[in-house]
């Protein structure tokens, strides 16, 4: 039988979009705004159609209700639908309020969606926990057991903003990641058959890992990026590294991930 792509969609992360058109240059020659508005050219310009685009956050600079008008803005002119996570930068209500016009709020903002026939669940990661790291409240992980363990055959994706499991990076591993991300981690274990991976963002940087049989993978944000490396302790900017996205696409049984950067 053969193993069509079912999808294909590009993975965005922390654009960190803020309404001060300067933002971002005092880390990087360019703003965020700017660099975020190359990424939905880059993102349109593709010489291909893709089913639609997941942001895994940190969407706006700060928890800013203003910095949603910029980004909606600038985002809204992404050709494709686009489905979003909420990091720690963001504010929950008005990501859902004014970047995509709800009335109805999310909170916390978790929900799932099918794409022809691949199921995707979305997390909040920004559960109690001294930022920038993360945490997924019981709620919620009961809320994704009760989906994990029914029955269903669809290949599953799983969104979610922070790291979940160790890399031996202690930066991450101790400053950035989800706190409680063993109690995540062993939940997945459930649907690992069907778990064509997890996708995040937070570490600024293109990073995959397996634990398990379950593959974690991030992508480069659209603005500046950091290192990692075995036993680094602290937070280093990769200086000079190009942004980019990351194009996935998902069979039944496979994952494939090709990486893409621009220039800026
Ligand atoms: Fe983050």
């Amino acid at each position: 039988m053969p193993d069509d792509v079912l999808l294909t969609f590009v993975h965005i992360s922390d654009t960190h979009i803020s309404p001060d058109p300067d933002y971002g240059k005092q880390e990087t020659p360019h703003s965020t705004s700017d660099s975020a508005r190359l990424l939905v050219q880059q993102i349109n310009a593709l010489p291909f159609k893709p089913d639609f685009v997941l942001h895994t956050g940190d969407v706006a600079y700060d928890p800013d209700e203003t910095a949603y008008f910029t980004a909606r803005e600038i985002l809204s002119q992404i050709q494709y639908p686009v489905y979003y996570v909420a990091g720690n930068h963001d504010k929950p209500e008005p990501l859902q309020r004014i970047l995509l016009g709800r009335s109805e709020i999310l909170a916390p903002f978790h929900y799932t969606f099918d794409v022809n026939g691949v199921q995707f669940i979305v997390l909040d990661s920004n559960g109690p926990a001294e930022v920038p790291r993360g945490n997924i409240i019981p709620e919620q992980l009961v809320w994704l057991d009760g989906l994990l363990s029914s029955m269903d055959d669809r290949p599953l994706v799983i969104a979610v903003h922070h790291n979940a499991v160790p890399v031996a990076v202690p930066w991450l591993d101790g400053f950035m990641r989800i706190t409680n991300g063993e109690d995540f981690h062993n939940i997945l274990l459930k649907a690992r058959e069907r778990l064509r991976g997890v996708f995040f963002g937070h570490v600024h940087q293109n990073l995959t890992m397996f634990r398990d049989g379950i593959m974690y993978n991030s992508t480069l944000s659209s603005w500046g990026q950091f290192h990692a490396w075995p036993g680094l302790n602290d937070t280093v900017k990769d200086e000079g590294a190009e942004p980019g996205f990351s194009v996935v696409s998902i069979t039944r049984a496979n994952t494939y991930i090709r990486r893409y950067r621009f220039r800026i």
